[in-house]
């Protein structure tokens, strides 16, 4: 199959480019590089069934006849998306609707990479699909969190209206080679701060958990999903939840880093508890992660290496 994937040289984006080739299709990547790296696509150079379009997909476009149609293009970590707002505001609402025009044009399949920022700072927990969440929708974070909640309401219009055949997967917090140094996120910070020997930056009490999907777990339920017929939001990510503590903990044995703790403030609208109920995803795709934290840290850790060594300046994790 020909597919294009939006957000194609972002972190998951460039993973899932490598897989689907890895499977034999020809993949378009189009992507405007907002937040992405031609670096994560720069061993696809000579590969032939490879092609970079650099492509802002609120524009409408047209890439020619696709059979599936990955949409993630999206600024997502926090850093980026508070950075960028009105544009993850537009990639939700008009990037989505350009991608799905297309779908409907060449009646492809049509993937949105939703997000677990749907159920905000959830009351529910763990979260399952039912849950319809706890979002402020004029805080901060609400550039992100309701550009995703929309770009799933017109996932299912397009549906609806148009009978175009579309999936919806929630990701959850998810990590490995290539996530931005600098993102933010709390891997990547506790990596960066235990590599280069700062403290490790914990906001609040370090009570709040999280739970943290390796990368080939993401793509693999990704991928399974994109083969069934469920149209309706499913979760994808890792159940095992730690607390931000525990999870600096494990960074510093991994790193051997004799980093110390540091607590500051808590951020509006941190979630407290984020964790996915993935019982349908082990149902309808008989998938489940199976690199732990641990595991997948240490496959990290030579690429965090390396990318601290050319590394940019710090931003603040959430
Ligand atoms: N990484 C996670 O833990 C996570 C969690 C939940 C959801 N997601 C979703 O997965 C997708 C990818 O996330 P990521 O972590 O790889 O982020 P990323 O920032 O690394 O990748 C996003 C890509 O989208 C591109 N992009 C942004 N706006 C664009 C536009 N208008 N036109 C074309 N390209 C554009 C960026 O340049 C970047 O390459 C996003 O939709 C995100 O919401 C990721």
């Amino acid at each position: 199959m020909r597919v294009l994937v939006t957000g194609g040289a972002g972190f998951v984006g460039s993973h899932l480019c490598d897989a689907l080739l890895g499977e034999g299709h020809s993949v378009v990547c189009a992507d405007n590089l907002l937040t992405g790296r031609t670096q994560n696509i720069a061993h696809l150079r000579n590969e032939p069934r490879f092609e970079f379009l650099q492509q802002d997909v609120c524009q409408p476009f047209d890439c020619g006849r696709v059979a599936c149609i990955f949409h993630f293009a999206s600024p997502a970590s926090p850093v980026d998306y508070l950075k960028h707002g009105i544009e993850t505001l537009r990639v939700g609402s008009l990037g989505s609707m350009n991608c799905l025009d297309l779908a409907k044009k060449y009646d492809a399949k049509f993937l949105l990479a939703s997000t677990s920022e749907c159920y905000g700072d959830p009351l529910e927990h763990p979260q399952k699909e039912s849950y319809w969440g706890n979002v402020n929708p004029v805080g901060p974070r609400s550039v992100y969190d309701e550009s995703k909640r929309f770009a799933e309401a017109v996932t299912m219009a397009y549906r609806r209206y148009h009978n175009v055949n579309t999936r919806i997967v929630r990701i959850f917090n998810t990590y490995g080679p290539r996530l931005q140094l600098n993102d933010g996120r709390v891997i990547s910070n506790f990596m960066r701060q235990a590599l280069t020997g700062e403290d490790l930056t914990v906001y609040g009490d370090g009570s709040q958990t999280r739970s943290f999907c390796y990368i080939s777990d993401e793509v693999a339920g990704i991928l399974a999903l994109s083969k069934t017929d469920e149209h309706e939001p499913t979760n994808i990510g890792n159940p095992s939840e730690f607390t931000i503590l525990e999870c600096a903990q494990v960074v510093l044995e991994v790193t051997r880093s004799s980093s110390k703790i540091r607590h500051e403030p808590l951020p509006q609208d941190d979630p407290q508890q984020r964790c996915p109920d993935i019982g349908k995803a082990k149902r309808l795709l008989g998938w489940e992660p199976v690199i732990d934290l641990r595991t997948g840290l240490q496959k990290s850790l030579d690429y965090f290496r390396s990318a601290v060594h050319g590394s940019a300046p710090a931003r603040r994790a959430i």
